[in-house]
């Protein structure tokens, strides 16, 4: 078992009545990547303003339970914040560039610490934006605003600026999401070289990025946590259905329905006729999509027609009662 650099115990949130986070408790590896899956509003971003501490900054928020990052609670009073922001670096969904020009940027926090010479700042400057892999890209309008960079690049300027005040810790909170596919793939690439000095704790909804990227993965639903381990057991061989089926869900949301059928309201053994029947009226390969809401259709019909040697793509809860089960037919 690798170190733990994290350790969650019993973290519990609640925004203004909403329990956000339920008694969370998981251990977050050393010097791996670690992705933070699941549906929007499940308290992702909750666990990472947790670790840094932002979540002080959000007014009618409780929260209890312990963060354990070297041996310090990070909600003790005693625990000096600005030094918890320091040892974990942040970021975010879309680049926020300071208004000032590319070297600043990235000079800005060691300059807060009390870095003054030019020449280590200077030094600073080169080596976090090489790491990046923007140097090449920036070494001869270091002085341009940070603003005309492409959006792709403002990411990786961001990241180069967490890098300088050398954190133990980077989060990064959906940090490809507002990017183009070529600058997604850089900050993959860079992270994943990170991997080797760091530990980082990513927030994707994904789920191919956090194959790429994950060593271990913690899937939260509503609050919960559903599961978490290697990410090769959870991908490959998740032990919770709910996981199963938010992968797969997530997997398959692009693909193309050749037809659609709704059986809410019917029982179950009569669901099951009228899904055959639909997948029937489909020719080899085509794909149906079945809307349930009865608890025992949601099992009973993939199981069904997984039998019959078709293809269950995916099973998703999509609201409080509704389900959609995804079949592709047998070819
Ligand atoms: N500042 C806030 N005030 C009130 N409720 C919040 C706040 N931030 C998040 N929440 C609620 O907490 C839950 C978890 O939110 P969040 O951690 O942002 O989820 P995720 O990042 O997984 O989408 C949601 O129900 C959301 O509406
Ligand atoms: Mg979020």
């Amino acid at each position: 078992m690798t170190e733990t650099q994290i350790s969650i115990q019993n973290l519990n949130v609640t925004y203004n009545g909403n329990h956000a986070l339920k008694n969370i408790s998981v251990e977050i590896p050393k010097k791996q990547i670690t992705a933070i899956i699941g549906p929007s509003g499940c308290g992702k971003s909750t666990m990472l303003k947790c670790m840094n501490r932002l979540i002080d900054m959000t007014d009618n928020v409780t929260f209890s339970g312990k963060i354990i990052i070297d041996n310090e609670d990070v909600f003790d009073k005693k625990t000096d914040i600005i030094n918890i922001r320091k040892k974990l670096g942040l970021l975010a969904q879309k680049p926020t560039p300071l208004p000032m020009s590319i070297y600043e940027n990235v000079a800005f926090g060691p300059r807060i610490h009390g870095v003054k010479k030019k020449l280590v700042l200077d030094e600073t400057v080169q080596k976090c934006l090489a790491i990046t892999g923007l140097w090449e890209e920036v070494k001869d309008r270091l002085n341009s605003p940070a603003s005309q960079l492409s959006i792709g690049q403002q990411q990786r300027l961001c990241l180069a600026r967490g890098l300088a005040v050398e954190p133990e810790i980077i989060l990064c909170d959906e940090p490809t999401s507002a990017l183009d596919p070529v600058s997604s793939q850089h900050i993959e690439q860079q992270l994943l070289k990170l991997r080797k000095d760091y530990t980082i704790v990513i927030v994707t909804h994904n789920i191919h990025q956090a194959m790429r990227l994950a060593d271990y993965v913690i899937h939260l639903y509503l609050g919960e946590l559903v599961e978490h381990g290697p990410a090769n057991d959870v991908f490959e061989n998740p032990k919770e259905e709910r996981t199963r089926a938010y992968i797969n869900g997530t997997m398959f949301s692009d693909l193309k329905i050749d037809k659609e059928v709704d059986l809410k309201g019917n029982i179950c053994p009569y669901n099951f006729v009228l899904a055959k029947q639909a997948l029937h009226e489909l020719s080899k390969g085509k794909v149906l999509k079945l809307v349930v809401d009865d608890p025992l259709a949601v099992t009973e019909v993939p199981r069904g027609m997984e039998a019959d040697g078709h293809k269950v793509m995916s099973v998703k809860q999509i609201n409080k009662t509704d389900w959609e089960v995804v079949i592709q037919k047998k070819e």
